[in-house]
């Protein structure tokens, strides 16, 4: 399968990256660079015997922001399936910047979408948040529980996972699938062997 990962120079993107070569897919991945670097994608390509920037891992620097040349680049690859992580993540900033996180996780998702139906793509994975839940919720919280994000971080997840809602009830072209996890913590099993040490140095 062919499979665009927007942001994945990021922390999960790269990970996912990783899984995906290893199931054998051809991955595509597009990111401005913003917050990450090639050098972790540069190491999972080399665990999976593959070349960064060649077939089976291409890359191509591409902010979420400018919709014209992404599309073009996202129609291009022709993806099977996009699985959507970049973006901004840190509420305290988005409370300083609300414009800013609003224009590249609303607007933004709104561009990677559209591409992927372009695309002909016929799956689409979008990274939310537990943030849309806010503070209020109890514990455990559950996947039906009330949102009601505080940040404007919070809130521009709930207006992504809406406009895939509204874009999906319009085409029907394209399965979503919307996970809202919390922080990650953990290691890749990969760290067992000490290999990971390698594809993700500390910084
Ligand atoms: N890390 C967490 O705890 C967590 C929890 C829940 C949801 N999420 C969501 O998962 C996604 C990925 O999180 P992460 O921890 O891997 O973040 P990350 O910052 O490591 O990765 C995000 C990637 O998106 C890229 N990016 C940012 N703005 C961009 C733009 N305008 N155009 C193109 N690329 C852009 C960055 O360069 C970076 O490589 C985010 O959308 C985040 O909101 C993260």
């Amino acid at each position: 399968m062919r499979v665009l990962v927007t942001g994945g120079a990021g922390f999960f993107g790269s990970h996912t990256v990783s899984v995906l070569l290893d199931a054998g897919h051809d991955v595509l991945v597009l990111d401005s660079l913003v917050s990450s670097t090639t050098v972790p994608l540069e190491r999972v390509a080399e665990l999976a015997g593959a070349t960064f920037g060649g077939s089976r891992l291409r890359f191509h620097r591409a902010d979420v922001r400018e919709p014209t040349s992404y599309r073009e680049a996202v129609v291009a690859f022709g993806p099977d399936a996009v699985v959507h992580f970049a973006g901004l993540k840190s509420p305290t900033e988005s409370l300083a910047d609300p414009a800013f996180y609003y224009t590249v996780n609303v607007a933004g998702t709104a561009t990677v979408v559209q591409a992927a139906g372009a695309a002909g793509a016929r799956a689409f994975l979008f990274s939310s948040s537990a943030t849309v839940y806010g503070d209020e919720a109890p514990v455990p919280v559950g996947e039906d529980a009330a949102v009601a994000p505080v940040t404007p971080y919070g809130h521009s997840k709930l207006m992504a996972e809406q406009v895939l809602r509204h874009m999906h009830e319009a085409g029907r072209h394209m399965g979503v699938a919307v996970p809202r996890y919390f922080n990650p913590s953990g290691r890749s099993p990969r760290v067992v062997s000490g290999r990971i040490r390698r594809a993700f140095p500390p910084t």
